[in-house]
């Protein structure tokens, strides 16, 4: 791709939320800040920018068009609806992987005894693009990972079809959920590694922006 500028892009970011009944529900610690550094920086980069975003306090330009999202099933709905009008593609939001199977329509009461809540799989956004994707798209995806990182991250890549994957580790300090810093690897499905030092998000957008210029 040789540059953003007029593309369309479209974003992923922040948590979902599983509902478990009416005032509670599963999720994760996700902030929503690494994908809206990239989506401001797209921006920046002269992108038309639809940001779709799980619940996070993180606010974002006029400009980008923020369509605001609670549940996997919310997220995976809006993006089907927007994705074949978009050039590049970019899913950094960490979606619940499972659901409570039912959601109570009231809250739930305090019993003496156990509560099990019995959860399903929620729709895998990144792994039905990989299925459904034009040529012309490209798509990247991120994972998270805290152990065996290089090879899950490659099983990810392979398994859902991305052109490129973003590895964000745990196991780095200053990395990951909430903070304002991020250390990356991005691997690309010609088997390409590039490792990247601790940065600003908003630093690590542009490398990430970068080397989507640089696939071919
Ligand atoms: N993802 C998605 N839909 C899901 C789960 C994940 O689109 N229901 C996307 C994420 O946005 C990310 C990528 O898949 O781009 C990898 O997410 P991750 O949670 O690291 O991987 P999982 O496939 O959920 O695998 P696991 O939790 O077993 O590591």
């Amino acid at each position: 791709m040789p540059e953003i500028k007029g593309k369309k892009i479209l974003i992923t970011a922040g948590p979902t939320h599983e509902a478990i009944d009416p005032v509670r529900f599963i999720s994760n610690h996700s902030s929503g800040k690494m994908g809206i550094a990239i989506a401001e920086e797209a921006l920046a980069s002269g992108a038309e920018v639809t940001l779709i975003c799980g619940p996070s306090n993180v606010s974002s330009s006029k400009e980008i068009k923020r369509i605001n999202v609670q549940s996997a099933q919310n997220m995976f709905d809006a993006v089907m609806t927007e994705q074949a009008t978009h050039d590049v593609l970019i899913l950094s939001a960490a979606v619940a992987d499972y659901r409570p199977k039912f959601v109570a329509e009231n809250k739930i009461k305090k019993k003496d005894s156990k509560l099990t809540i019995e959860l399903e799989p929620t729709p895998d956004i990144l792994a039905s693009l990989g299925e459904r994707k034009r040529a012309d798209q490209l798509l990247v995806g991120f994972a998270l990972e805290t152990d065996n990182e290089l090879d899950n991250a490659k099983g990810k890549l392979k398994k859902k079809d991305c052109d490129l994957i973003v590895l964000n580790s745990l196991q780095d300090a200053g990395a990951g959920f909430g903070h304002d810093t991020n250390k990356v690897t991005i691997l690309d499905r010609h088997n390409n590694i590039s490792t990247f030092e601790l940065k600003t998000k908003a630093e690590v957008a542009k490398d990430i922006l970068r080397t989507i210029i640089a696939f071919k």
